[in-house]
């Protein structure tokens, strides 16, 4: 574990934010940086390292050095490897830092173990993303469990939208500090559409690095990840793809998640198909500009759902429930599980029908309007420390 000088100075806030995987680290990036800038906020970044290639990739772009890293992570860790290296490691972070708030964000294990240390500790916890849910354990597994667990252990709960606010009174939790912010995620989209939009060098060189693509044939971006579909859901997924590929009039580009448990699937099905790309993960730049080249995005994520409403592209979820229904609401997205005749009448219905297409390729955004940070950071610094202090005994 690695410390750096502890610059903290007398009366301000001391946050601690901790986060381990790629979308948390996506989606707290404008968060992290909020509240660098804030003068009352002493703000320190702990990594758990739950991801390493695909984590270093989003701090690399966006610019973010920790100050801790845990480096937890292992090839086939196990979910309690990952709760009790987290767990140790955030504990003695806190020990040696001593903040008033602890901040997390989302529904992962890292995520989950922080808040858990911070609670061990007395220490008030913030949580970004609160109150989404599935109202299913098993789906998202286990991060609806971990959302639920960090949601009744924090005192700051911010919201993404009103659905997930009535979502956490309905669990009596309206005692918390909650507050409706947007979700960050559309704050980290639109500094990257931003640089992307202003940098022609760097749109150009992504115009180089993908001119393997037929510009003629429309693309189809593809993600998946999701612990639940191991086993027969990825080969039924693999299986659409390698169908929906044969079609002749479409590209697929499907950066594949480093599980092994997605590798070797998506590899012994898919590698080596004509107009199937298996890259490696991308960085977000790259991903933001593969989704605003895309036709149709086929996924499992969370993030992912949230974004492609900003961006008018339709996403077809290869899941059975999600915990995100204001996108379902706007139309663009739509459930097909991880179900291989599903997935390919979803494709297929909006590559034939061009009147389809277009009347659920409208623009929407009902996660935000890209200032959720500073939404979050002025409701960290406004409340004074008297109520740090009563919220840590109203727990
Ligand atoms: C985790 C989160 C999930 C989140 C996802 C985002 C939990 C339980 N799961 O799932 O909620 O949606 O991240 O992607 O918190 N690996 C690497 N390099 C990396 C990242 C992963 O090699 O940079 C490999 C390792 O072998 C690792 C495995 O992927 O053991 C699984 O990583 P893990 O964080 O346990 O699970 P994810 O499926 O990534
Ligand atoms: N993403 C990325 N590179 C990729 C695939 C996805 O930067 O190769 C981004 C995507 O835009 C979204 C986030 O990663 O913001 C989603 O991460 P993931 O699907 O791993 O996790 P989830 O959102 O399901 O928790």
């Amino acid at each position: 574990m690695s410390r750096v000088v502890d610059t903290a100075k007398e009366g301000k806030r001391r946050i601690l934010t901790v986060i381990g995987t790629r979308p948390e680290a996506i989606k707290m990036a404008p968060v992290i940086k909020a509240l660098k800038a804030c003068a009352e906020v002493e703000s320190t970044l702990c990594i758990t390292g739950q991801h390493r290639a695909m984590l270093d990739q989003v701090l690399d772009l966006f610019e973010i050095k920790p100050d801790f890293d845990l480096a937890i992570m292992k090839s086939g860790q196990t979910l309690v490897d990952i709760t009790t290296g987290a767990l140790t490691g955030v504990s003695r972070v806190i020990e040696q830092w001593q903040p008033d708030v602890v901040l997390v964000h989302g529904d992962t294990t890292t995520a989950m173990a922080a808040a858990m240390a911070a609670f061990y500790a007395h220490v008030v916890v913030g949580h970004v993303e609160a109150g989404l849910r599935t109202n299913d354990l098993e789906r998202p597994w286990p991060e609806e469990m971990n959302r639920r667990t960090i949601d009744g252990m924090a005192q700051y709960l911010f919201a993404p939208t009103e659905g997930a606010k009535a979502n956490l009174a309905a669990e009596n939790l309206s005692g918390r500090a909650i507050s409706v912010t947007g979700n960050t995620v559309v704050d980290a989209l639109k500094i990257t559409e931003a640089r992307l939009k202003t940098d022609a060098a760097r749109r150009d060189t992504l115009d180089r690095q993908f001119s393997f693509l037929d510009r003629s044939k429309r693309l189809i971006l593809v993600t998946g990840h999701r612990r639940e579909s191991f086993g027969a859901g990825f080969e039924a997924i693999c299986q659409a793809l390698a169908k929906l590929a044969s079609r002749g009039d479409v590209e697929i580009v499907y950066p594949v998640h480093l599980n092994p448990n997605v590798q070797e699937p998506v590899r012994r099905i898919l590698g080596g198909k004509a107009s199937v790309h298996l890259i490696e993960p991308c960085d977000y730049l790259t991903f933001v500009y593969l989704m605003m080249r895309a036709y149709l995005i086929l996924t499992d994520s969370g993030g992912v759902q949230e974004e492609a409403p900003s961006l008018a592209k339709p996403v077809l979820v290869m899941r059975d429930v999600t915990e995100r229904p204001e996108a379902l609401a706007t139309g663009i997205v739509r459930l097909v599980g991880a179900d291989d005749m599903r997935i390919v009448a979803g494709a297929t219905a909006l590559l034939d029908d061009a009147a389809l297409y277009a009347s659920v390729a409208r623009a929407a955004n009902p996660f935000g309007d890209g200032h959720a940070a500073e939404r979050i950071v002025a409701a960290l610094v406004q409340s004074s420390c008297a109520d740090i202090s009563r919220l840590s005994r109203a727990r």
